[in-house]
Protein backbone atom coordinates (compact mmCIF):
# COMPACT_ATOMS: atom_id res chain seq x y z
CA UNK A 1 0.00 0.00 0.00
CA UNK A 2 0.95 3.63 -0.41
CA UNK A 3 2.60 5.77 1.62
CA UNK A 4 0.65 9.15 1.68
CA UNK A 5 0.51 12.58 3.64
CA UNK A 6 -3.16 13.71 4.93
CA UNK A 7 -3.82 17.17 6.63
CA UNK A 8 -5.09 17.03 10.19
CA UNK A 9 -6.45 20.03 12.41
CA UNK A 10 -7.44 19.51 15.99
CA UNK A 11 -10.39 22.23 16.61
CA UNK A 12 -10.50 24.39 18.62
CA UNK A 13 -13.08 22.55 21.07
CA UNK A 14 -10.33 19.36 21.65
CA UNK A 15 -7.40 22.06 22.30
CA UNK A 16 -9.73 23.52 24.86
CA UNK A 17 -10.61 20.51 26.75
CA UNK A 18 -6.45 19.71 26.84
CA UNK A 19 -6.81 16.78 24.90
CA UNK A 20 -4.26 17.09 22.27
CA UNK A 21 -1.91 14.78 23.50
CA UNK A 22 -4.57 11.82 23.74
CA UNK A 23 -5.89 12.44 19.98
CA UNK A 24 -2.09 12.64 18.78
CA UNK A 25 -1.48 9.40 20.49
CA UNK A 26 -4.74 7.79 18.60
CA UNK A 27 -2.82 8.34 15.25
CA UNK A 28 0.57 7.54 16.81
CA UNK A 29 -0.31 4.13 18.19
CA UNK A 30 -2.42 3.37 14.87
CA UNK A 31 1.18 4.01 12.86
CA UNK A 32 1.02 7.41 11.48
CA UNK A 33 3.82 9.64 12.26
CA UNK A 34 3.90 13.26 12.79
CA UNK A 35 5.37 14.75 9.95
CA UNK A 36 4.46 18.55 10.69
CA UNK A 37 3.11 20.00 13.34
CA UNK A 38 2.12 24.00 15.01
CA UNK A 39 -0.58 25.57 16.75
CA UNK A 40 -1.83 28.44 15.09
CA UNK A 41 -4.84 30.52 15.88
CA UNK A 42 -6.78 30.89 12.18
CA UNK A 43 -7.40 34.45 10.96
CA UNK A 44 -11.02 34.96 9.83
CA UNK A 45 -9.49 34.95 6.05
CA UNK A 46 -7.38 31.41 6.35
CA UNK A 47 -10.31 29.89 7.90
CA UNK A 48 -12.35 31.43 4.95
CA UNK A 49 -10.15 30.56 2.08
CA UNK A 50 -9.49 26.63 3.49
CA UNK A 51 -12.95 25.43 3.57
CA UNK A 52 -13.68 27.47 0.61
CA UNK A 53 -14.90 24.86 -0.97
CA UNK A 54 -18.39 24.93 1.26
CA UNK A 55 -18.36 28.68 1.15
CA UNK A 56 -22.10 28.14 -0.11
CA UNK A 57 -23.21 25.57 2.65
CA UNK A 58 -25.64 27.16 4.72
CA UNK A 59 -22.86 26.27 7.78
CA UNK A 60 -20.31 28.40 6.62
CA UNK A 61 -20.37 31.50 8.89
CA UNK A 62 -20.82 29.39 11.54
CA UNK A 63 -18.00 27.14 10.56
CA UNK A 64 -15.42 29.79 10.44
CA UNK A 65 -16.52 31.66 13.51
CA UNK A 66 -15.99 28.16 14.98
CA UNK A 67 -12.61 27.74 13.71
CA UNK A 68 -11.07 31.29 14.54
CA UNK A 69 -12.56 30.71 18.35
CA UNK A 70 -9.47 29.46 19.74
CA UNK A 71 -6.17 28.09 18.83
CA UNK A 72 -6.23 24.88 16.69
CA UNK A 73 -3.02 22.45 15.88
CA UNK A 74 -2.26 21.16 12.70
CA UNK A 75 -0.60 18.51 11.43
CA UNK A 76 0.93 16.55 8.19
CA UNK A 77 0.28 12.75 9.30
CA UNK A 78 1.79 10.14 7.14
CA UNK A 79 2.06 6.52 6.82
CA UNK A 80 0.29 3.58 4.49
CA UNK A 81 -3.00 4.71 3.18
CA UNK A 82 -2.86 7.91 5.45
CA UNK A 83 -6.24 9.33 3.82
CA UNK A 84 -8.61 6.89 4.23
CA UNK A 85 -6.85 6.03 8.02
CA UNK A 86 -6.79 9.03 9.48
CA UNK A 87 -10.70 8.97 8.31
CA UNK A 88 -11.34 6.30 10.23
CA UNK A 89 -9.55 6.52 13.23
CA UNK A 90 -11.46 10.24 13.46
CA UNK A 91 -15.51 8.66 12.36
CA UNK A 92 -17.91 10.17 11.41
CA UNK A 93 -18.15 13.94 10.57
CA UNK A 94 -20.93 14.38 12.82
CA UNK A 95 -20.01 12.68 16.33
CA UNK A 96 -23.92 11.32 16.95
CA UNK A 97 -22.63 9.00 13.92
CA UNK A 98 -19.66 8.36 15.10
CA UNK A 99 -18.65 4.97 15.81
CA UNK A 100 -17.19 4.08 19.52
CA UNK A 101 -13.76 4.51 19.96
CA UNK A 102 -13.12 6.91 17.39
CA UNK A 103 -11.85 10.73 18.02
CA UNK A 104 -15.21 12.18 16.88
CA UNK A 105 -17.17 9.35 18.92
CA UNK A 106 -14.79 10.13 22.21
CA UNK A 107 -14.12 13.80 22.31
CA UNK A 108 -16.49 15.67 19.96
CA UNK A 109 -19.97 17.15 20.91
CA UNK A 110 -21.43 18.25 17.61
CA UNK A 111 -21.28 18.95 14.41
CA UNK A 112 -19.60 21.43 14.63
CA UNK A 113 -17.22 20.96 17.37
CA UNK A 114 -16.35 17.77 15.90
CA UNK A 115 -12.99 18.06 17.61
CA UNK A 116 -10.80 17.31 13.93
CA UNK A 117 -10.49 17.72 10.63
CA UNK A 118 -9.00 15.43 7.78
CA UNK A 119 -8.33 15.50 4.49
CA UNK A 120 -10.88 13.62 2.34
CA UNK A 121 -8.86 12.63 -0.51
CA UNK A 122 -5.52 12.76 -1.86
CA UNK A 123 -5.59 15.90 -4.10
CA UNK A 124 -7.56 17.69 -1.12
CA UNK A 125 -4.73 16.48 1.56
CA UNK A 126 -1.66 17.96 -0.93
CA UNK A 127 -3.77 21.06 -1.83
CA UNK A 128 -4.44 21.54 2.25
CA UNK A 129 -0.95 20.51 3.37
CA UNK A 130 0.47 22.89 0.62
CA UNK A 131 -1.75 25.69 2.44
CA UNK A 132 -0.19 25.30 5.75
CA UNK A 133 3.07 24.09 5.59
CA UNK A 134 6.35 24.73 3.31
CA UNK A 135 8.33 21.57 2.39
CA UNK A 136 11.02 22.21 4.52
CA UNK A 137 8.41 22.47 7.54
CA UNK A 138 7.38 18.55 6.75
CA UNK A 139 10.03 15.84 8.17
P1 LIG B 1 -14.68 19.10 8.61
O1 LIG B 1 -14.22 17.71 8.36
O2 LIG B 1 -13.71 20.05 9.24
O3 LIG B 1 -15.19 19.74 7.24
C1 LIG B 1 -16.14 20.78 7.19
C2 LIG B 1 -16.82 21.01 8.50
O4 LIG B 1 -18.05 21.68 8.46
C3 LIG B 1 -17.15 19.67 9.13
O5 LIG B 1 -15.96 19.03 9.56
C4 LIG B 1 -18.11 20.08 10.24
O6 LIG B 1 -17.43 20.46 11.43
C5 LIG B 1 -18.77 21.34 9.65
N1 LIG B 1 -20.19 21.13 9.33
C6 LIG B 1 -21.23 21.76 9.93
N2 LIG B 1 -22.40 21.34 9.42
C7 LIG B 1 -22.11 20.42 8.47
C8 LIG B 1 -22.88 19.62 7.59
N3 LIG B 1 -24.22 19.68 7.56
N4 LIG B 1 -22.25 18.76 6.75
C9 LIG B 1 -20.88 18.68 6.75
N5 LIG B 1 -20.09 19.43 7.57
C10 LIG B 1 -20.70 20.28 8.42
Amino acid sequence: MAIEQTLSIIKPDAVSKGVIGQIIDRFESKGLRIAAMKKSQLSREDAGEFYGIHRERPFFNDLVDFMVSGPVVIMVLEGENAVVENRVIMGATNPKDAAKGTIRHDFADSIDANAVHGSDSIENADIEIKFFFSKREIH
